[in-house]
């Protein structure tokens, strides 16, 4: 077996609650409200992988599926500045891509797969897993389908994983309830169901604090660890996640 590598996230509370950092080999999701710092830990997971293994990071490549067009390239120079990195070599070690159906979103993954038998990969960021399911999977009648077709994806994402000795890091929506004619959601429940909640080694709820600070609670994870229910504080800050 592999040894498993852990990336820092730019916050040593987040490091802290993690144990290390986030694990190669494993599945960790993020869920939380708009805005609650889902997507600006990616950004900087797209630079801290890239890190050597001495500097908290994995020495590797990162693959970026982009389901909301959330991904913005010049946001990454200011974090790899931050981290005495050359922006541009940053940027070309990252393979972007746009998918557009959860069909598209698969296709990709199996795409991903030739890639990394071929280079050196240590991160892959779904962001975010469920929108399009979302999108393409609308009604009641069409749950158990959608379910379906969600855990073979999740399952591909394992393979992927354990495969690569990469890091899976996948974001996550949280459900909104139709009552009285509004879409209201809950911060506090992630979407997906028991699918999802049984696909992640370790699920974090974001949300939102004062100012930039944002509050992260680890959650319902899938293996033996002494950090669930903690709660750590991090900051979104120009150069990214950090404390
Ligand atoms: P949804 O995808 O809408 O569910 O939200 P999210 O959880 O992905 O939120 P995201 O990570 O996009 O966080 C957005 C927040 O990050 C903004 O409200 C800002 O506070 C902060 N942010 C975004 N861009 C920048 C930036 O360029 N610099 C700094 N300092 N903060 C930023
Ligand atoms: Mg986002």
């Amino acid at each position: 077996r592999k040894a498993v590598i852990k990336i820092t996230t730019g916050s040593q509370a987040l490091d802290e609650l993690l144990g290390g950092g986030i694990e190669t080999n494993a599945i960790t999701e993020a869920f939380g409200e708009f805005r609650s710092g889902k997507t600006q830990l990616a950004h900087t997971l797209c630079v801290c992988t890239q890190l050597p293994t001495n500097m908290g990071g994995g020495n590797g490549k990162v693959a970026f599926i982009d389901t909301e067009g959330t991904f913005r390239p010049d946001r990454i120079v200011p974090i790899a500045e931050r981290f005495g990195m050359d922006p541009g070599a940053v940027l070309d070690n990252i393979i972007y891509a746009r998918a557009y159906t959860y069909e598209h979103q698969y296709n990709l993954l199996l795409g991903l797969a030739a890639k990394m038998s071929e280079e050196p990969f240590r991160l892959l960021i779904v962001d975010s897993i469920i929108a399009l399911f979302r999108v393409d999977f609308t009604g009641r009648g069409e749950l158990a389908d959608r379910q379906q077709k969600l855990a073979q994806m999740l399952s591909r994402l394992i393979k992927i994983a354990e495969e690569f000795n990469v890091a899976v890091y996948m974001t996550n929506q949280v459900i909104a309830d139709p009552g009285g004619g509004v879409f209201i959601s809950d911060p506090k429940k992630p979407a997906g169901g028991h699918v999802l909640a049984h696909a992640a080694t370790i699920r974090l709820m974001f949300r939102k604090g004062k100012g930039e600070q944002r509050v992260c609670k680890s959650e319902s994870i899938n293996c033996s660890s002494i950090f669930l229910n903690k709660t750590h504080i991090f900051q979104i800050t120009p150069g990214g996640i950090a404390d």
